[in-house]
C-alpha cells in the first residue's frame, strides 16, 4: 500500500497503542509540578512505540524544528521504515501530526483534560502549520453551517442555540483563560451563555464540542495553530467543524508561514483545509480525567486507559477502554 494510508489495514489500532503508551508514561508524573518532565516522558514513549508501527512515517507537526527538539521534530522519519527494518516502498507513506502531551500543565497539576494525541493522513493531507497562534471557532455537526469566524460572538451563539434547539443561556462555551480573551469573555457573558474557562487544552475542548452529551457546545478564542490542525483531523472524523485563521502579528510570522508553504497566511480555514487527507486517523488517550476519556489508572497488577480512535473513511469512532496487564498471575479484571 505505498503512497497512502490504507484504511483496510488496522493502522488505527497501532496508533492507539502509541497514544496509550505515551499516556501511561506521562501519567506517572501527574501532579509532580513538572510540565517539562511530563512532556518528556510522553515524547519518549510516543517516539519509541511509533517506531514499531509498519509505516514510512514523516512528522509534519510535532515538538518543533529539528534544532529545537531532539525527538518528534518536524521532518523526522518515524515507523519501521525509518528503522530500516523493512524496505521503504513496501510501507504506507504517512504524514503524522502529534501532540505527545496536550496540556503539559494540566498533567503537572493533575487538572482535567490532559490527553496524548496523534493524527495520521496520506501524504500532504495535514497542513504544515507554523508554531503560531490561531483564531478558532469549533462547533459540532448541527451548528457547522450556521456560524462564521468573523461574526460577533453574540451572533454565532444565537445561531448555535437555534441549531441545537435551545436558548443561548443553555449553551456552554469553552475559552482558554488568557488576558487576550478579556473582550471575548465579556462579549460571551453579555449574551447570557455559560462559559468554561480552561487553563490549557483547547484541543480536547474542541473534540468535546463535536460530541453530543459532553456539555460543551463551542470553543472560541485564540490557541496554538498545531493544535488547530489536530482539532481539524478530529473534526473530519466527527463531522464537526473548525473555522480558523493564523494570527499574524509581525512580518516574520508571515515569512515563517510562507516558508512552510502557506500562500495566504490570512485565509480562513475549515477542517477540510487543515486536514485535507482522504484517509485521516485520529487517536487520543486520556492522561487525566476528562469529558470524553478517563485518565490513566494504575492498580498494581496493571494499568487501565481510556481512548478515542477515529477514522474518516469509512467513518469509525471507537471509544476504547484497555486494561494493560502487567502481572498475569495476580491480575483481577473488573468490568
Ligand atoms: P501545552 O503545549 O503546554 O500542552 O499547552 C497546550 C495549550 O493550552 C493548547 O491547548 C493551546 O492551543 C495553547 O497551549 C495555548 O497557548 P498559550 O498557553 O500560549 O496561550
Amino acid at each position: 500500500m505505498a503512497g497512502g494510508v490504507s484504511m483496510n489495514s488496522d493502522l488505527s489500532l497501532d496508533f492507539l497503542r502509541v497514544v496509550e503508551q505515551a499516556a501511561i508514561a506521562c501519567a506517572h508524573t501527574m501532579g509532580q509540578g513538572d510540565a517539562d518532565k511530563a512532556d518528556h516522558a510522553a515524547v519518549e514513549a510516543m517516539r519509541e512505540s511509533l517506531d514499531t508501527v509498519m509505516i514510512d512515517g514523516t512528522i509534519v507537526i510535532g515538538e518543533g524544528e529539528r534544532d529545537e527538539a531532539p525527538m518528534l521534530y518536524i521532518g523526522e522519519k518515524v515507523g519501521l521504515g525509518a528503522k530500516g527494518k523493512l524496505p521503504w516502498g513496501a510501507l504506507p507513506a504517512v504524514d503524522i501530526a502529534v501532540d505527545p502531551l496536550e496540556g503539559t500543565n494540566l498533567c503537572a497539576t493533575g487538572a482535567p483534560n490532559a490527553i496524548t494525541v496523534l493524527a495520521a493522513s496520506s501524504k500532504r493531507g495535514l497542513l504544515h502549520a507554523p508554531d503560531l497562534y490561531m483564531e478558532k471557532l469549533v462547533v459540532g455537526p448541527s451548528s457547522k453551517d450556521a456560524v462564521s469566524l468573523d461574526a460577533p460572538p453574540a451572533e454565532n451563539l444565537e445561531a448555535i442555540a437555534k441549531s441545537l434547539g435551545r436558548d443561548v443561556e443553555d449553551l456552554v462555551v469553552v475559552v482558554l483563560d488568557r488576558p487576550r480573551h478579556e473582550k471575548l469573555i465579556a462579549q460571551i457573558r453579555a449574551t447570557g451563555a455559560r462559559i468554561r474557562l480552561i487553563g490549557d487544552g483547547d484541543l480536547s475542548a474542541g473534540i468535546a464540542a463535536a460530541v453530543v452529551g459532553t456539555g460543551v457546545h463551542a470553543v472560541m478564542g485564540i490557541g496554538g495553530a498545531p493544535e488547530g490542525v489536530l482539532t481539524a483531523a478530529a473534526m473530519r472524523c466527527l463531522n464537526g467543524e473548525i473555522f480558523a485563521r493564523l494570527v499574524i502579528n509581525k512580518p516574520e510570522d508571515e515569512e515563517r508561514s510562507r516558508k512552510m508553504g502557506i500562500a495566504d497566511p490570512r485565509r480562513i480555514y475549515r477542517a477540510k483545509d487543515l486536514a485535507s487527507g482522504d484517509g485521516i486517523i485520529f487517536a487520543a488517550t486520556g492522561v487525566t480525567d476528562g469529558s470524553l476519556m478517563r485518565g490513566v489508572r494504575f492498580f498494581g497488577d496493571g494499568t487501565r486507559t481510556s481512548s478515542i480512535v477515529m477514522q474518516s473513511d469509512p467513518a469509525r469512532i471507537r471509544f476504547i477502554d484497555t486494561i494493560h496487564v502487567e502481572q498475569k498471575k495476580m491480575v483481577r479484571i473488573r468490568f
